[in-house]
């Protein structure tokens, strides 16, 4: 699989002004959490940066996040409850300048719909936010009851890398 990470687009747009997307499969368990972990950072640290999250599938357009995503953000302070899904768009490429994805499924499928080559190299795999260059993978949670606390602490450690990242490099 071919994945370019250290994509630190702020030439086309100021950095107090980054645009940043979230993407998984279904957009109620993965994406809304990071989504949630992102808008905090972005109120503690005093960015003028947006964040939005989106699925490439459309299974659950308009519906609010995922009961144990809900409580896994309560859990550590965040209220996610009033998120709804919305599917990734062609248009995505251009309005946002970083779209996030968590597997290697997101990955091909959000590439897949990138209205040309230059915005298609926006996707990157999260992790590689906090763990450079190893391709890691957010473990999709909807089967699997225990598997939000984990998908919680990944994404808490890959926003911070990813904010640090650009930040650093701004
Ligand atoms: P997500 O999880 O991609 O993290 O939102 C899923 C949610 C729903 C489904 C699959 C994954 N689904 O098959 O409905």
């Amino acid at each position: 699989m071919e994945c370019a990470y250290v994509v630190l687009a702020t030439a086309d747009r100021p950095m107090s002004s980054m645009k940043i997307l979230v993407v998984c499969l279904g957009n109620i368990c993965r994406s809304p959490l990071a989504h949630g972990i992102f808008d905090h950072e972005i109120r503690t640290r005093k960015l003028d940066w947006e964040i939005d999250s989106a699925g490439t599938g459309d299974y659950h357009t308009g519906k609010t996040p995922d009961p144990r995503s809900i409580a896994e953000a309560k859990k550590n302070g965040l209220d996610i409850s009033k998120q709804a899904a919305r599917q990734l768009t062609p248009e995505d490429f251009k309005t946002f300048d970083h779209i996030l994805v968590m597997d290697a499924m997101n990955y091909q499928n959000s590439r897949a719909l990138a209205p040309s080559d230059a915005l298609r190299d926006k996707v990157e795999l999260i992790m590689n936010f906090a763990e450079p260059g190893r391709n890691g993978q957010v473990p999709d949670p909807y089967w699997d009851d225990d598997g939000f606390a984990n998908v919680y602490k990944m994404l808490v450690k890959a926003v911070d890398g990813f904010i640090n990242t650009v930040t650093e490099n701004a």
